[in-house]
C-alpha cells in the first residue's frame, strides 16, 4: 500500500522548490510504505526522475530531493507488491521516450499479458514492476497520435485489478492525470497550486478543502482547474468539495519521538472530539435500525475487528441481540444466512480496507443494511453505507491503530446505551452513570496516562527481552486483551497471544516456563474469582505474572503478581477504553527498548487495499 503524492503549482507559488514540498509530502505518507521512495519533475519537454531504495530521509538526501525546482511533480513511497524493494523497482516509471511517468499505488491483475504484448511491440522494460507497462500503454497510444488524456483514458480502458495512478505526461507541462479504482486517492485544492495524494495528511499543511474520489473516477488537475469524468460523464466538482477540519499540527509529530506515541497521548481528546460530535439524531437512526434487526453482523479488520468484538460482547451479552462479530475476510462465512432483516455495522477507521469493503458489498447484496464507523469522511466505506457515524480522532498516521480503536469503543458504547434504554435493560440511573463515566473519560484517561506511563516503560524492560507473552481476560477483558497481544505482537515483533483465560488449562498453558510473560486485564465484573484462580494457575507454573488491576482489586491480586497496573474502578462495560491504553504504551516502550520504529512496523501498512 504505497504513498502517492502529485502537485502542480502556478511559477513562484511554492514558497519552496517542488522536489522539497514532495518530500514534505511523502514523509506524511510514510506509514503507507517505506521500502523505496521517488519523485518526478518536469523539466521544460523532458521529466526528470530521482528514485532509489530505503527510506524518505535516506533516499532524499542521497539524491537531494530538496534542490529539485519545477512546478508540476509526483512523488511516491513504496510498499513492495510486484519485485523487490530495489532502485530500480521504485516508483516513478516511465515509458521508452522518458516522457510519461507514473506512480500506483495497488495492483494491476492483468499486467503480464500486457508486458507480453508491449514486448513485442518493442518496448523495453526496466523494471519487474506491474506499474511500468501503464506508462508503456500511454506510450503506445500517444504513437498512435491519441491526445494525452485520451492516450490516459485508452490504457485505463486496458486495466484489471486495483488502482490509484498520478502520471505526468511532459507534453503537458501543467497538468497532472490520475485515476482511481479501490485504492484510494483525494484531491487538495489549494490557492494556484492543486494536489492529489493517497491520503489527506500529505497535503494538510498546504490545504484543507478536499475532494475524496470514487471508484472509477478519473480526471486531472492544474494549478488552478480540478476535471473528474466517470464513465465519459464530467462530475460535478463543486457537489464534491469537503473542508475539513484537520490542522497540518494533527499531521505532524510536534515534538514526539514518533506519531504512535503522539497518538496514544491524544486519545483524551480524541475522545473528547467525538463524544462532542454525537448527533443524536443519527445515532437514533441507527438505534433504531438495530433494534428492528433480525441480526447484527460486525465486520472489520485487525483492531478494528477488535472494536467489532468489543460492541458484539455490548450488543449480545448487555442487550441480548442477535449479534456476531466478523473478521472481514471471513464474511462468506455468514452470507447465506444473510438477509434484508439483518444489519451490518462495518468498522474500518481509514474507510477503504478492501477485505471490509468487499464484505460491505457483499452482505449489502444480500439485503442487509449498513452502518459504517469510520475516521475518514467521504472514505469507500462509509459511501457505500446506508448509515454512517464519525469517529473523530484526527488523522492517524502510526500504522498501529491507537485512537481510532478507541473512539470506535466510544461509538459502540454510545449505540448501546441508547438501545439499552430503549429496550428497558438499562435504567436510567445505569444509563446516567455510564454516560457520565464516558463523559468524563478525557480527564481520566489524561491522568491514567500521566501516572502509568512510567510504570510501563519499566516493565517495557522486563517485555522486551522476551520472545513470548499470553494475554488473557475473560468476558469484554477478552477482545481488550486481543488487542493488547495484536499491538505488542505488531511493532515489538515479540510473539503474543490472546485467548480467554479459562482456556490457558486445554493447551496453551504447557508453554509456560520460568518468566514467561503473561498480562492478565481484571475488570470489576463476575469474572474476578475465575481470573484469581487463572492467575494462580500461571503463577504455579513460575510465570512473570502482569496484572492490570482495579484499585479496589489490588489487594485480592497483588501476592500473585510480579508486576501490577493500578486502574481506576470504572464500569467493566467502559474499561476496554481504558485499560487499552497503557497497553498500548507497554506495546510503543517495548519496540522502542528492542530498537524498532514504531511508526514503520515491517511488513505492515495503514491501509490495505489488496485482499
Ligand atoms: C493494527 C491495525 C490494523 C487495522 C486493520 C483495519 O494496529 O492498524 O490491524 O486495524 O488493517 O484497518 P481499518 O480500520 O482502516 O479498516
Amino acid at each position: 500500500m504505497c504513498g502517492i503524492i502529485g502537485i502542480t503549482s502556478l511559477p513562484n507559488n511554492l514558497r519552496e522548490p517542488i522536489g522539497k514540498v514532495v518530500r514534505k509530502c511523502l514523509e506524511r505518507l510514510e506509514y503507507r510504505g517505506y521500502d523505496s521512495v521517488g519523485i518526478a519533475v518536469i523539466k521544460g519537454n523532458y521529466i526528470e526522475v530521482r528514485k532509489g531504495k530505503g527510506k524518505i530521509i535516506e533516499v532524499s538526501t542521497r539524491l537531494n530531493f530538496d534542490e529539485v525546482d519545477g512546478t508540476t511533480a509526483i512523488g511516491h513511497t513504496r510498499w513492495a507488491t510486484h519485485g523487490k524493494p530495489s532502485d530500480e523497482n521504485a516508483h516513478p516509471h516511465t515509458d521508452c521516450t522518458g516522457s510519461v511517468a507514473i506512480i500506483h499505488n495497488g495492483i494491476i491483475s492483468n499486467f503480464l499479458e500486457l508486458k507480453e504484448e508491449l514486448i513485442k511491440k518493442g518496448h523495453v522494460f526496466k523494471s519487474e514492476t506491474d506499474t511500468e507497462v501503464v506508462a508503456h500503454l500511454i506510450e503506445e497510444y500517444l504513437k498512435l497520435g491519441y491526445r494525452p488524456f485520451d492516450a490516459f483514458k485508452a490504457a485505463l480502458s486496458r486495466l484489471k485489478g486495483a488502482y490509484a495512478f498520478v502520471v505526468t505526461i511532459s507534453q503537458e507541462p501543467n497538468r497532472l492525470y490520475f485515476a482511481r479504482n479501490t485504492s484510494p486517492l483525494v484531491i487538495g485544492i489549494g490557492n494556484g497550486t492543486n494536489f492529489v495524494a493517497s491520503d489527506i495528511p500529505a497535503f494538510l499543511e498546504f490545504t484543507n478543502t478536499v475532494i475524496v474520489l470514487r471508484d472509477g473516477e478519473y480526471g486531472y488537475i492544474e494549478p488552478n482547474k480540478v476535471y473528474i469524468e466517470k464513465d465519459g460523464v464530467p462530475v460535478n466538482i463543486e457537489e464534491r468539495i469537503r473542508l475539513i477540519s484537520w490542522t497540518p499540527e494533527m499531521a505532524s509529530k510536534e515534538g514526539y519521538p514518533h506519531f504512535m506515541l503522539k497518538e496514544i497521548h491524544e486519545q483524551p481528546f480524541a475522545i473528547g472530539s467525538t463524544l462532542a460530535g454525537i448527533n443524536e439524531k443519527e445515532f437514533d437512526n441507527v438505534v433504531n435500525l438495530l433494534l428492528n434487526s433480525r441480526k447484527i453482523l460486525i465486520v472489520g479488520a485487525g483492531t478494528s475487528y477488535h472494536a467489532g468484538l468489543v460492541g458484539d460482547y455490548l450488543l449480545t451479552t448487555v442487550l441480548g441481540l442477535d449479534t456476531h462479530a466478523v473478521i472481514s475476510s471471513e464474511y462468506k462465512r455468514y452470507v447465506n444466512a444473510v438477509n434484508d432483516n439483518d444489519t451490518v455495522i462495518a468498522i474500518s477507521q481509514s474507510g477503504e480496507t478492501i477485505d471490509t469493503l468487499v464484505a460491505v458489498r457483499a452482505l449489502k447484496e444480500r439485503g442487509a443494511k449498513v452502518i459504517a464507523i469510520s475516521n475518514v469522511i467521504d472514505s469507500a466505506i462509509p459511501r457505500e453505507s446506508n448509515y454512517v457515524l464519525y469517529t473523530r480522532a484526527g488523522p492517524e498516521i502510526g500504522v498501529a491503530a491507537t485512537k481510532t480503536f478507541t473512539t470506535q469503543l466510544v461509538i459502540m458504547t454510545i449505540l448501546t446505551l441508547r438501545a439499552g434504554i430503549i429496550m428497558g435493560k438499562l435504567d436510567a440511573n445505569e444509563y446516567r452513570s455510564i454516560m457520565d463515566s464516558l463523559n468524563k473519560l478525557p480527564g481520566l484517561l489524561q491522568n491514567i496516562i500521566t501516572r502509568t506511563e512510567g510504570r510501563v516503560k519499566a516493565l517495557s524492560e522486563y517485555m522486551s527481552r522476551r520472545q513470548n507473552a499470553y494475554y488473557l481476560g475473560r468476558g469484554i477483558g477478552v477482545p481488550l486483551s486481543m488487542e493488547g497481544a495484536l499491538k505488542l505482537k505488531e511493532i515489538a515483533y515479540i510473539h503474543a497471544e490472546a485467548y480467554p483465560a479459562g482456556e490457558s488449562k486445554h493447551g496453551p498453558i504447557a508453554l509456560v516456563e520460568e518468566g514467561y510473560p503473561v498480562v492478565f486485564s481484571i475488570l470489576d465484573d463476575d469474572n474476578v474469582d475465575p481470573l484469581l484462580g487463572n492467575v494462580m494457575e500461571m503463577k504455579a507454573r513460575d510465570a512473570y505474572t502482569i496484572g492490570f488491576v482495579p484499585e479496589k482489586y489490588i489487594g485480592k491480586f497483588k501476592e500473585l503478581l510480579n508486576a501490577v497496573l493500578e486502574l481506576p474502578n470504572v464500569d467493566y462495560r467502559i474499561a476496554p477504553i481504558i485499560y487499552i491504553v497503557p497497553m498500548q504504551l507497554l506495546a510503543y516502550y517495548t519496540a522502542v527498548a528492542r530498537g524498532y520504529d514504531p511508526d514503520k512496523p515491517r511488513n505492515l501498512a495503514k491501509t490495505v487495499t489488496v485482499e
